[in-house]
């Protein structure tokens, strides 16, 4: 069936409404006259000898134009206490901690952690392990023993920055990481020290480290940090981008989320997730952005306070939560929030129905971004300039090529789905690898690849269908995997099928992610239990618990429903798709594959 956009309800654009001139006025001439060349020349700063290093390009070139004692960060912490840094204090901090990893043999290329909640120390630690060159892993901090023995042995890390609330679990299978040579710990509002070997105090070595640092020289094609993320098969694969990302990261807050000078822009993204990392740090930084910081719990009251008291002008954030605050009995008008100017979402579709909300509560409609971990970077975003589309996720970013492809990789026609792609070569941030697994960054590309070390002529697959409309703009239509999307996180079914076979009462489980009008997906899971157990509701929160406890907090199954079979391909693997089309009640499909059932 061709499908065109929906028409009616157009948000129209007009330059002469904008109080603050959009910093792409023209979105087709944009497009037409972009060149990454250009933009490279004109954002990043290399070194003399043709070198350069992101963080380098986040803080200190700042410091060196003359714009050290503008704010970088406006820190509140969960008990409501507030910190100023200024780019100076950030340099000089990301200096000495620079100077405590190399003071720990931290070398160009190694594996660092960083396991903490949202306070500034988690900032600077990954400013420091981008100056030494190291690669910074960053983790959220609802993570569990079973997700963080996976990640830290996967990346072979070699040190791991915590404290002392979060240490306990590292604890538990620093046993199981021979490559875990030492974990720092930031002892901010933390009484009781652990004690254990191999064990180094963030504020002690901070007290002794100069404030000067010589920042490591390096290519664009260096590596820069790493994230685990989620696909259909298997445990979670490492992504892995480099220091080049950061023009792509501050062309994009620049042009899509529109930060100006004067801004104070607020990305509610957890340094876990890849919009933390690139939405919360690189970009605004290298921009030269000013930027909040909050480390509490979300709450409507919590959030519109965060917006009012620092008078938010750019705010970035996920539909989840933007449902949330649409259903809370507690309203914007309540707040002074005329500060406001720009709103952008990502992670999840964004239904029209939250940018009709937005609309009337702070008199702005939200703009949808699209982009994933693997791509570094917003690609196909909805610019301030255009006229949105309710539902739509907007058009490709100029200096990007995205289209609709079939499975052989031809472009297939306006308005017929088939797979979301982009050529390759033209995203500048895309991941350089998986790490250690070639095959699996191999499955990504269609088409001419791979020619030499380049990305040649290929298609990156993104996974996601969708179709292209009569104007160009792009409609998301749904995973072409069994990925789950849980209120923006991505988790995959795997890793939480696994959890539940670890109970001693589950034979096997297959996980689903079950439409939610709250969440965009909630987990559910579809447990056999072993002959003569019965399948009690005291059992169900068990299920529930160990998964919590042992996996992360934010990756069980709301949901878990006992049943007697898995529907299973006669190779043994479980069909998802099928558990998925019994739950909504449609079509099975294709069962030739699956075994008796
Ligand atoms: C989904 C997030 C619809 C999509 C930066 C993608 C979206 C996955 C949108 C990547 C959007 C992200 N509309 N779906 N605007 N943005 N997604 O790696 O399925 O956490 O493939 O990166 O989230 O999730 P990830």
């Amino acid at each position: 069936m061709k499908k065109s956009s929906p028409g009616a309800h157009i948000i129209k654009k007009d330059l002469k409404k904008f109080p603050k001139i959009p910093n792409v006025t023209n979105y087709e001439e944009a497009y037409k006259n972009f060149s990454w060349e250009k933009a490279e020349k004109e954002y990043i700063d290399f070194f003399p000898d043709g070198t350069m290093n992101a963080a380098y390009n986040m803080i200190d070139r700042h410091v060196e134009k003359g714009k050290g004692k503008k704010t970088a960060l406006l820190f509140e912490s969960a008990t409501g206490e507030k910190e100023k840094y200024t780019y100076e204090d950030l340099r000089r901090e990301s200096n000495k901690f620079a100077n405590v990893l190399e003071s720990q043999d931290v070398e160009k290329g190694d594996r660092v952690f960083i396991f903490l909640p949202s306070i500034p120390e988690r900032y600077i630690a990954f400013i420091g392990i981008l100056k030494v060159g190291a690669i910074a892993g960053t983790l959220f901090s609802a993570f569990q023993e079973a997700a963080l023995l996976d990640r830290l042995a996967d990346s072979k890390a070699k040190i791991l920055i915590t404290n002392a609330v979060l240490f306990p679990r590292i604890q538990k299978i620093w046993k199981d990481l021979p490559h875990l040579e030492k974990v720092i710990v930031v002892e901010r509002g933390s009484l009781n020290q652990p004690e254990e070997k191999n064990l180094v105090f963030y504020n002690k070595e901070m007290e002794k480290a100069s404030e000067k640092f010589e920042i490591v020289h390096l290519s664009k094609d260096d590596f820069s940090y790493m994230l685990y993320t989620s696909g259909t098969t298997g445990k979670p694969k490492g992504v892995v981008h480099a220091h080049g990302d950061v023009l792509q990261a501050l062309v994009t807050t620049r042009d899509v989320l529109d930060v100006h000078d004067d801004d104070i822009y607020w990305c509610t993204a957890d340094l876990g997730w890849v919009t933390g990392v690139v939405y919360g740090a690189l970009g605004p930084w290298a921009l030269g952005a000013t930027q909040v910081l909050f480390e509490g719990r979300f709450s409507p009251e919590n959030w519109y306070k965060v917006l009012e008291e620092n008078k938010v002008t750019v705010w970035y954030t996920a539909p989840t939560a933007i449902r949330m605050l649409m259903g809370s009995e507690v309203k914007p008008k309540d707040y002074a929030l005329s500060s406001l100017r720009h709103l952008c979402s990502v992670g999840e579709p964004l239904n029209p129905e939250a940018i009709w909300w937005s609309l009337e509560a702070f008199g702005l409609p939200f703009h949808d971004t699209w982009w994933q971990t693997e791509q570094g970077s917003i690609t196909i975003p909805n610019y301030p300039i255009m006229d949105i589309k309710p539902g739509s996720m907007g058009k490709p970013l100029p200096g990007i090529i995205a289209a609709i492809i079939d499975d052989k990789g031809n472009e297939i026609p306006q308005g017929e789905e088939g797979h979301l792609a982009l050529k390759a070569s033209t995203v500048q941030s895309l991941m350089k690898q998986i790490w250690g697994n070639e095959e699996k960054f191999k499955s990504y590309f269609v088409g001419d690849w791979p020619a030499g070390h380049s990305l040649g002529d290929a298609w990156y697959i993104s996974g996601d269908k969708a179709y292209k409309d009569e104007d160009g703009y792009f409609w998301f239509i749904g995973r072409a995997d069994d990925v789950i999307k849980t209120s923006g996180e991505r988790v995959g079914p795997f890793e939480v099928e696994s959890s539940l076979v670890e109970c001693e009462e589950v034979v096997e489980a297959g996980v689903i992610g079950k439409p939610d009008e709250l969440r965009g997906e909630i987990i559910k899971a579809f447990v056999v239990l072993k002959p003569g157990i019965e399948g009690t509701a005291e059992l169900i929160e068990k299920l529930k618990l160990h998964v919590k406890k042992h996996l992360a907090g934010h990756a069980y199954p709301r949901e878990i429903e006992f049943i007697d079979k898995l529907p299973k391909t006669r190779s043994g693997k479980i069909m998802r798709r099928v558990l998925k089309a019994k739950e909504l009640g449609l079509p099975i499909g294709d069962t030739s594959t699956l075994e008796d059932y």
